[in-house]
């Protein structure tokens, strides 16, 4: 908008609340003048307060934290490098991984994560090569009293990456018992995002119908399932289409990513 143009507009609002508030000053003009000025003087007053509403709601719930939840599904490096771009891009991240991630990380790749939360977030900053940007803080899944339980603490909304069928079906029916089951719960009666990121093959009908529950209740379902045409020459980049592909869901765009018919970005 140029400069004249954001004059003329604060001329317009000015002369809107001075007719509404002093009528008798305008009476003198012609009436066809008054009206046109009036209802486009209303309009744009409207339009700007609808335009920043929108805007300023965008900022903030921009700076909510996202919640990350992980699962006992396999491919614990899909929430790596989910969380590795997400601290990345300076995002504050509150973590919580269920019972069964610390037995998949124990038998797929040797490794024993730490319970406790300093060490757990140490741990995930570690395998994420982030030491320290963003915010990252971790909960015990037990800790169903935790911030991230309640729907009065705002967020930007919650992914669960990988989800396993387990957590699926717990979802499903509603059940919240553990902390990443009751953040999830909490997300969809808040009406906020739910992503979830199921890693099983093949599906069962259960799984099949759990999916379409959970998709008709407002979770927007991104399978991990890669795609091949930005032409991935790593495991990395095959993770980072599906992390970038989820992370879309939530209007986050911070993987550098080569989207179809796209030139290179570079964040
Ligand atoms: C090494 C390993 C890999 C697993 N992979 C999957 C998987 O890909 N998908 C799945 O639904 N369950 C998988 N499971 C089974 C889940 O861990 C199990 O159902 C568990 O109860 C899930 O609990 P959670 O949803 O609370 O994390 C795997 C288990 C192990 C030990």
């Amino acid at each position: 908008m140029t400069n004249d143009q954001q004059l003329e507009n604060l001329r317009r609002f000015h002369l809107f609340l001075d007719t509404a508030l002093r009528p008798e000053r305008h009476l003198n003009q012609s009436r066809i003048s008054v009206q046109y000025d009036i209802v486009s003087s209303y309009l744009f007053s409207i339009s700007t307060y609808f335009f920043s509403r929108t805007y300023c709601l965008k900022i903030m719930t921009n700076n909510y934290p996202l919640i990350v939840g992980v699962t006992g599904a396999s491919g614990l490096i899909y929430a790596v490098r989910t969380l590795k771009y997400l601290l990345e891009a300076d995002r504050a991240v509150e973590l919580v991984a269920s019972k069964s991630t610390y037995m998949v990380w124990q038998s797929e790749q040797n490794i024993r994560m730490p319970a406790e939360p300093t060490l757990q977030e140490e741990f995930w900053r570690e395998k994420a090569g982030v030491p320290n940007s963003g915010k990252l803080r971790c909960h015990p899944w037990q800790d169903v009293g935790a911030n991230i339980a309640s729907g009065s603490f705002r967020t930007q909304g919650m992914m669960i990456i990988p989800c396993s069928m387990s957590t699926l079906g717990k979802l499903a029916a509603g059940l919240s018992s553990d902390l990443l089951e009751r953040a999830a719960d909490v997300q969809l009666k808040e009406g906020r995002k739910l992503v979830l990121v199921p890693r099983e093959t093949p599906f069962s009908l259960i799984h099949l119908r759990n999916l379409t529950t959970l998709a008709e209740a407002g979770a927007r379902i991104v399978p991990a399932i890669p795609a091949w045409y930005h032409n991935p020459q790593t495991i990395e980049d095959l993770v980072d289409f599906v992390v970038a592909r989820a992370l879309d869901q939530l209007g986050i765009d911070c993987v550098p990513l080569k989207r179809w018919k796209e030139e290179e970005k570079s964040h």
